[in-house]
């Protein structure tokens, strides 16, 4: 199964005593299992948050991979999450969570003050093996409501994400339109 994490071990110099902070915008919105300083509304510019990536180890397996989410360029869209300021150390168990085609990557962070800084995100290219790419909505709630994996449902990482974007009043139509499909063909 892909695995990004000694990749990701290896292409960041992070001092051990220097904080860092980290953008989440999926399941790192609403699942922070891991220790960190302070969290922050905040936004990153340019991107857009699209459910794209595969999941084989979490809200799938590998024969019948979920969907969650990744990030596509989007100039002109402002994609909202929740960030992190975090140790280093974070980063040994967050490498292994998110090892599933995501890579660090670091971007300008702008919290809701207006203030930026920056930051690190976790992004799954399109070149990335567990990348499944464009689909309609209605396909993509058809493909969650049919998924599970070692984490749980892949509906449940949906509706948990739709919930915690509201609950920042962050407007999403991808993620709302989806969650709409799912919940009315659920009856
Ligand atoms: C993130 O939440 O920032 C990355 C994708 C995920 O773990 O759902």
């Amino acid at each position: 199964m892909l695995d990004t994490s000694a990749e990701n071990q290896r292409r960041h110099d992070l001092h051990p005593d220097q904080p860092v902070w980290l953008f989440g915008y999926g399941s790192l919105i609403y699942k922070a299992d891991f220790p960190f300083l302070a969290r922050r509304p905040a936004s990153i510019d340019g991107w857009a948050r699209r459910f794209w990536q595969g999941s084989h180890d979490h809200r799938g397996t590998p024969d019948h991979p979920g969907r969650v989410v990744t990030l596509i360029r989007a100039p002109g869209n402002r994609c909202a999450g929740m960030a992190y300021q975090v140790t280093p150390d974070v980063f040994q168990h967050l490498d292994h969570r998110e090892k599933n085609g995501y890579l660090r990557v670091t971007t300008r962070l702008t919290f809701s003050d207006g203030q930026q800084q920056a930051g690190l995100i976790y992004l799954a290219t399109p070149d990335n093996a567990a990348f499944l790419g464009e689909a309609s909505e209605e396909h993509i709630a058809r493909h969650i409501a049919a998924s599970h994996g070692p984490s749980g449902s892949n509906t449940e990482y949906l509706l948990q994400l739709a919930e915690a974007l509201r609950q920042l009043n962050v407007g999403d139509e991808h993620v709302f339109r989806i969650e709409h499909y799912l919940l009315a063909s659920a009856g």
